[in-house]
């Protein structure tokens, strides 16, 4: 079986296609294609209608340069897989419009999936985890999410921005590019000093706001390496501790890392150490799968085609806020 997916909720635009057959009693998975352009503003954060339009001009080239990776015409994929939510809703429509105009042209099944569920799956195909806790934190979305009894459930999140977010906001204040979040990790990497900041954790939910404020006020009083790995070494701990809560809760041996934030070594230094501590296991999915892709969006087309779940057009409306506990899950 081969689906191709359509990546568009924010900044990027990205097409995938992945391929699993069958070799003797074995499953042979590859990924055959990916393609992505992402949105940079100019300044500021990420604005909808020009990051739609981005989304639009750069279409049909990804399509033929995926097809050309993969050896492949799309009219031969068995299904085509594209994010119904959550993100913003310019940016989802470019999605949506891609794929049921692919779909329909070619006869081809249509799957809406949740982005932030794809981020789960492409993490546990390619790591190989079995039945983790989940620390996804992203631009958009932080959460941990767990998996039982039949459904995804979130049980801790942040009650304010994400992290990555939060990171973004930081490093405009103190005058660097977007996206942030490897900016404040080049700086910080380069002190070890931290002054201290408030520690926003609540059992399993925590919130950024608070201290990115709190940090803000301080830029140019401080060096911006002692800002940068202070809010690292708040911020992530806070992450991790609540990771650390709900995996003790839920009895939990494996500890999933993913979502652009996954991108950062002392964040994936710090629940590697935390997992070592309570004898679980930490997973860490390839850095290319865990910012927005669209093979994660293909992978997770591909389970939902598998389990025999298809998207009629008349469903196929984007959700911008579509929580992963809402998803029914029957690829599991
Ligand atoms: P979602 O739709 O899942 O919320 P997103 O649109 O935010 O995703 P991602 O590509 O998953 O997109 O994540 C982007 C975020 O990851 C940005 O906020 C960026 O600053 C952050 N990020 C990227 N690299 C790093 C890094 N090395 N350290 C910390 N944060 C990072
Ligand atoms: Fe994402």
């Amino acid at each position: 079986m081969i689906v191709l997916g359509i990546e568009s909720t924010a900044h990027t635009l990205g097409i995938g296609i992945v391929r699993e057959e069958k070799v003797g009693v074995n499953k042979k998975w590859d990924c055959l294609a990916s393609q992505k352009s992402m949105f940079e503003p100019d300044q500021g954060g990420i604005h909808p209608r020009k990051a739609a339009e981005h989304h639009y001009q750069h279409a049909l080239e990804l399509l033929n340069n995926a097809e050309q990776e993969a050896g492949i015409d799309i009219s031969e994929v068995d299904g085509i897989a594209f994010s119904q939510g959550p993100g913003i809703p310019q940016c989802l429509d470019t999605g949506a419009v891609i794929a049921r105009s692919l779909a329909e042209k070619h006869g081809i099944p249509l799957i809406g999936v949740n982005h932030c569920l794809s981020h789960i799956s492409i993490g546990t195909r390619t790591t190989k985890a079995d039945n983790p806790t989940t620390l996804y934190v992203s631009g958009g979305n932080s959460q941990i999410i767990d998996y039982r009894k039949g459904r995804y459930r979130v049980i801790g999140e942040t009650q304010d921005i994400a992290l990555g977010n939060a990171l973004d906001k930081l490093a405009r204040t103190m005058g660097y590019p977007h996206p942030g979040g490897p900016e404040i990790e080049r700086l910080a990497e380069q002190t070890d000093e931290i002054v201290e900041l408030s520690y926003p954790v609540k059992g399993m939910d925590f919130s950024f706001s608070g201290i990115v404020t709190e940090t803000q006020r301080t830029v140019g009083d401080l060096e911006d390496q002692v800002l940068a790995n202070s809010f690292q070494e708040h911020a992530y701990a806070v992450v991790v501790e609540a990771l650390e809560r709900a995996m003790s809760q839920e009895d939990s041996e494996e500890a999933l890392l993913t979502g652009g934030v996954a991108m950062n070594s002392r964040l994936r230094e710090m629940v590697r150490t935390m997992c070592e501590q309570r004898g679980a296991k930490a997973y860490f999915p390839p850095k290319e799968y865990c910012m927005d892709n669209g093979v994660m969006i293909a992978e997770q087309g591909l389970l939902e085609l598998k389990a025999g779940s298809k998207t009629r057009i008349e469903e196929s409306t984007k959700k911008p806020n579509w929580r992963p506990d809402e998803v029914e899950v029957e690829w599991i």
